[in-house]
């Protein structure tokens, strides 16, 4: 009756599609008023006066915040809590869109209609909004990986090692700017009774967005409810708790009133981070054989002015270990622009740093002539040598030898423009995806009632992924009940603590807790079971007694939980428990692989590039749940597609403004962009990487898409494109 692995539905689903499933914005409070954000229309700059007349005899209006009158925080700029942004506290502009003013009116339209005649006076600055053309400028970031390890890194001698080598490369590639787009705005409800602020707020993070707020308004974290029962996709823009959260609380505060701020999707362009820009530059080389003898990968991100925090995409890190090479070299630098504060987007660093990689290593397999997957099986690592220790467990090979079977790699014709379909040339590409095991420590409660319900409860978020679903699964196996029995509960401060769902750890770190929790409930049933005199357990090993299908089974009979809860006097029993990282970061080297395969047809007069067929296979660990992890495969599939071909956020120069702040003018994949995606899940089960060898599947799967599509590109016409997205123009005249 085991659930885990099973391509179950999920548990939420018809709570989503008949409505019921209530998102941050949604919650009907009394008294409820509306908060709309003004923002700046320049990128550099001081305020130096407000025209609130018109505005604040507009029907309704409320109050206006602006820097001259907003409640001032007690940690605000520099303080303890980090400010991913600026919160009214001073008169500076450093990015166009920042918000300067709050208005809150009883109405969403009578706010609407008195921000737009709220009328602010700056003093204009020169502003940066070129990254390339401060490039020079770029410093090492002051923490990298939150200070886990330095920016850069070196073993043997690269440059010696390319100057000697056979085939070289030397070649930047560029990404654009991205934006995270989940359906669901970013939407805040903030009330405050007392000094208690309890927020109905979409976020990938209820524990960092209590903390974050507590830290801003001076309570503690006690005071702080965050409430988040479902989220409309994340993505990373709400990994962390950004300025309109904390200004809908003062809103709150100021006004004596529950507020709402939802966001417009132009404002998703300007409020919660983005994907930064990077130039990456590769100089690799490789002997006559294929062996790769050297790899500095050099990465360089736009970031915003230092006030806001930085951010720092750490492209380069997969360089370090993929590939077995004795001499490699990477760094990481940021250049400061007046744009707002980059962030972590789905796949944070691979995304785009295997871009770079992943194309490098296909231009070096074209040189030494050889074929791509044959390049990348020659130069294969059997253990991490930056960090000198195995893999908790590596099946890429297999992810390689799959899918290149489902996709018939091996009738790959050797050159490029090799294969004509009408007018239409066809390419074949592939690439490696790669993505670390994360892990942090979390908590469940598990409270088996004497009917036999099961109430399962952590504080994460589920951000359409499928927690609800694969945490009943885990809770169900654990119990011998079938999942239809378990109630997963999530999404509220006030359950057992969680980390953030980001870096694709919620399952790796939630799961063993459920699991854990689980047991200690099982645990407590039994020691009841052979604590009663009754049954005549009591020289019974514990071990040998099973909790399953709603009773505790002995050698010789069974009795119901229901039957013993009641001898004991008891309704329910209940256990909690916390489970951790243990020294598996100490002992191995924890990753996530796969490998992608696609063919692209690009017509040879128009340059139009579609993709044709597609085959990922994975190595993502143990798979809870067959359904929910393909859906994340042929996501970051689709994702990966889109940055190939499509997305990029265009910034005017003269203005620092995003003039495509909306999804008609931001591409992203339909459905006529993406053919049916064949994934295979590759057999993998070890319990190195956390109790339940799961590996995380959120954000692997786009990783090296880019890459795989830019290599068929080449492959179908010959030309090498350097940079995502890969547009008509980029290819037109290949004919
Ligand atoms: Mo992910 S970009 O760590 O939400």
């Amino acid at each position: 009756m085991a659930s885990i692995g099973k391509p179950i539905d999920r548990v939420d689903g018809h709570l989503k599609v008949t409505g019921r499933a209530t998102y941050a914005a949604e919650f009907a409070l009394p008294g409820l008023v509306h908060a709309v954000l003004v923002q700046s229309t320049i990128a550099a700059g001081k305020i130096t006066g407000f025209d609130l007349a018109a505005a604040q005899s507009m029907p309704g209006v409320l109050l206006i915040i602006t820097p001259d009158n907003a409640l001032r925080l007690p940690t605000g700029k520099g303080g303890s809590q980090p400010v991913k942004g600026p919160l009214l506290q001073d008169h500076d502009v450093v990015f166009n869109g920042q918000h300067v003013a709050v208005v809150v009116a009883d109405t969403l339209d009578r706010a609407l209609a008195a921000a737009a005649r709220v009328k602010v006076q700056y003093r204009r600055d020169e502003a940066v909004t070129d990254m390339d053309a401060v490039l020079a400028q770029a410093y090492v970031p002051k923490s990298f990986r939150n200070g886990a390890r330095p920016a850069d890194s070196r073993r043997g001698d690269p440059d010696t090692a390319y100057q000697a080598a056979f085939a070289k490369l030397d070649a930047t590639y560029v990404t654009p700017i991205e934006h995270h787009n989940p359906m669901e705005p970013h939407a805040t409800i903030a009330r405050w009774e007392g000094d208690r602020l309890t927020v109905w707020t979409a976020t990938q993070g209820i524990s960092t967005a209590q903390r974050t707020l507590a830290g801003h308004f001076g309570i503690d974290p006690a005071q702080v409810r965050v409430i988040c029962p479902f989220v409309g996709g994340g993505f990373g823009c709400k990994g962390n708790t950004w300025p309109p959260v904390t200004l809908a609380a003062m809103a709150a505060k100021m006004t004596g009133r529950p507020v709402k701020l939802v966001l417009t999707r132009a404002q998703m362009f300007t409020s919660n981070g983005y994907r930064p820009r990077t130039v990456q530059k590769i100089r690799a080389a490789a002997e006559t054989d294929g062996a790769l003898q050297s790899l500095r990968h050099d990465g360089f991100n736009l970031t915003s002015q230092a006030m806001l925090g930085e951010f720092s995409e750490p492209v380069a890190l997969a360089s370090e270990f993929l590939y077995a090479c004795p001499n490699v070299a990477v760094s990481h630098k940021v250049v400061a622009t007046n744009m707002s504060l980059p962030t972590y987007m789905r796949a944070p660093g691979e995304a785009s740093g295997m871009f770079a990689l992943e194309s490098a290593i296909d231009e070096l397999a074209a040189t030494v002539r050889m074929d791509p997957l044959a390049f990348r099986m020659r130069n294969y690592a059997e253990n991490d040598a930056h960090e000198g220790k195995p893999y908790a467990s590596k099946a890429l090979m297999a992810c390689y030898t799959q899918g290149a079977r489902a996709f018939g790699w091996e009738g790959r014709a050797a050159g490029t423009r090799a294969t004509r379909d009408g007018n239409v040339l066809v390419g074949w590409g592939m690439a490696t995806a790669t993505y670390p095991t994360n892990r942090q420590s979390a908590a469940a409660r598990v409270r088996i009632g004497a009917d036999g319900s099961v109430l399962v409860q952590s504080g994460t978020q589920d951000l359409g992924t499928g927690t609800y679903t694969v945490m009943s699964q885990v809770a169900a196996d654990a119990l011998g009940v079938p999942v239809s029995r378990i109630r997963f509960e999530l999404g509220d401060s006030a359950l057992p603590h969680a980390p953030v769902s980001g870096g694709s750890s919620t399952v790796p770190s939630v799961a063993p807790a459920v699991a854990a929790a689980c047991a200690a409930a099982a645990g407590k049933l039994r020691d009841m079971a052979r604590a009663d005199p009754q049954l005549g357990w009591g020289d019974v090993d514990a071990s040998s007694l099973q909790v399953q299908d709603g009773a505790v089974i002995g050698p010789d009979r069974r009795i119901g939980i229901a039957a013993l809860l009641a001898r004991h006097g008891q309704s329910s029993v209940e256990a909690v428990a916390e489970s951790g990282p243990g020294d598996e970061k100490k002992r191995f080297s924890l990753h996530a692989f796969g490998a992608h395969f696609v063919e692209v047809r690009v017509d040879a007069e128009l340059g139009e590039i579609r993709v044709a067929r597609y085959v990922g296979a994975f190595d993502i660990g143990r798979t809870l749940n067959a359904k929910t992890a393909r859906s994340q495969l042929i996501g970051g599939i689709t994702y990966g597609i889109g940055m190939a071909l499509l997305e990029e956020t265009h910034v005017d120069g003269e203005t620092g403004r995003i003039v495509n702040a909306n999804i008609a003018e931001y591409l992203v994949p339909v459905h006529a962009d993406v053919p049916a995606i064949e994934t295979i899940l590759v057999e993998n089960q070890e319990s190195r990487s956390n109790p339940l060898g799961v590996k995380g599947a959120g954000e692997l799967p786009m990783v090296g898409v880019a890459a795989a599509i830019a290599n068929a590109v080449y492959h179908a016409t010959g030309v090498r494109v350097r940079k995502v997205p890969i547009r008509i123009e980029d290819v037109l005249g290949s004919a």
